[in-house]
């Protein structure tokens, strides 16, 4: 008898949640520290996880290095590759160290041959590198399409939830940053992180966009070396040292998640032939606008004809409001020939009326800013600001204000 035909069989039955202990939850670490912070610990049994960024950012060198220490603590795994011969992955795997035992791979692009392999073997946690390349022949839409991506996911999500395969999936995004096709797999999966980072620089930003079994915005900080992604629980960057301050370099600290990081704002004004440019690398386009708007009509710094580059160093992104002042800042003290010295934060948002505006967490910025070695710092009038041992703080109502102590700020 089928369970249509028979409402009673499909009654289901009821649990009383005390009885249900917090092992239930108990979450298998991937042994890459920060992926499991943005995890909230790590991985659960039947879950699915679509892990996505651009092309070479380091998706699958972050699938295997889980898969790795995984299988060297003794969990069954399965890496099932479709894109790849098995000849690159274990040349991959080599970089990452000794390959241990039980890291297997399977190469395949068929949906049917990927689920018989996890079904025959049950592994704990099984990768799929790249969902994208998974296609089903009995489908009529070519392989890449996005029925042929759904329909793999859908299929693979619900075999992991049948088996406790804790899944991975890996996903491609396309130039303009839209999971290809995948954009329809976020509602399917359990959690979807996004490897973001400059692919010619190190760092790498892990972040977890949508997360049904814990915390989302919390992100991880890695860095891309020889063998593989290495865990860096703090910004490498520290203010000071023996570097002589520069007009146009400024340091901040933006909040991202539940953490802090010093970020080093550079702009450079340049004579310009012909109309003038406008460059933002990994700080906001807009609100570099903004401020070169609010210079000119609030502080008497006109930038109109000239070039205005701006960027953070060491390749972290900065494009949140906190960072304006640090950013207008930058390009003044470019425009104008002065240095800010590196002992020095700045942070606060820049209103169109030149004033200060208070930011959220500015205690504990400050408190990073400190940790890092800086010994002054610049902030709005305005919002709630803890004591900080060996920050000597201005509090300023307005960025003309702001300008004018850091002109006086001794190095
Ligand atoms: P990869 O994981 O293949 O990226 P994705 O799967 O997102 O396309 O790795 C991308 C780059 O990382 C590649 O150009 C080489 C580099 N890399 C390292 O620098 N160190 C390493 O240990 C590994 C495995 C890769
Ligand atoms: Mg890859």
């Amino acid at each position: 008898m089928s369970a249509r035909t028979s409402p009673l069989a499909l009654r289901p039955d009821t649990v009383a949640l005390h009885t249900i202990g917090a092992d239930h939850e108990r979450r298998l670490s991937t042994g890459v520290a920060e992926l499991d912070r943005v995890l909230g610990g790590g991985l659960l049994a039947g879950s699915t996880t679509l892990l996505f960024g651009e092309p070479g950012v380091g998706k699958s060198t972050l699938a295997l290095m889980s898969l790795r220490a995984l299988a060297q603590g003794g969990a069954a795994v399965l890496l099932i590759g479709a894109e790849e011969s098995a000849g690159q992955v274990a040349q991959r795997a080599r970089r990452l160290g000794p390959v241990p035992q039980g890291l297997d791979v399977a190469i395949t692009t068929s949906v049917a041959d990927a689920m018989a392999l996890i079904e025959q073997r049950r592994p704990e946690v099984c990768v799929i590198d790249s969902i994208s390349a998974m296609s089903d022949e009995d489908l009529a839409s070519v392989a890449g399409s996005v029925p042929q991506v759904r329909n793999a996911a859908e299929r693979l999500c619900s075999l992991a939830k049948a088996t406790g395969t804790a899944l991975i999936l890996v996903g491609h995004v396309t130039k303009d940053g839209e999971l290809a096709g995948p954009r329809a797999l976020e509602h399917l999966v359990d959690t979807v992180v996004r490897i973001e980072g400059d692919r010619y620089g190190t760092l790498r930003v892990v972040r977890a966009l949508k997360h049904r079994f814990g915390p989302t915005g919390e992100v991880g900080l890695l860095e891309m070396v020889n063998e593989g992604l290495r865990d860096l629980p703090d910004t490498a960057m520290t203010l000071g040292g023996d570097v002589p301050d520069v007009p146009g370099v400024v340091f901040t600290v933006t909040n991202d998640g539940s953490r802090s990081f010093l970020v080093e704002v550079q702009a450079l004004v340049a004579s310009s032939s012909g109309s003038p440019r406008r460059v933002a690398h990994q700080v906001s386009s807009q609100r570099l606008s903004l401020m070169l708007a609010v210079l000119e009509a609030r502080c008497d710094i006109d930038v109109s004809s000239s070039d205005v580059f701006s960027a953070t160093a060491g390749g972290l992104a900065a494009t949140e409001p906190g960072v304006d002042l640090a950013l207008a800042l930058a390009v003044a003290s470019a425009a104008v020939g002065f240095s800010i010295p590196r002992s020095l934060v700045a942070v606060g948002e820049v209103g169109l009326a030149g004033e200060l505006r208070a930011v959220s967490g500015l205690t504990r910025r400050v408190r990073e800013a400190a940790r890092l070695g800086a010994t002054s710092a610049i902030v709005p009038a305005a919002g709630e600001l803890d004591d900080v041992e060996g920050v000597e703080v201005a509090r300023c109502s307005s960025l003309v204000e702001a300008l004018a102590v850091s002109k006086s700020t001794p190095a």
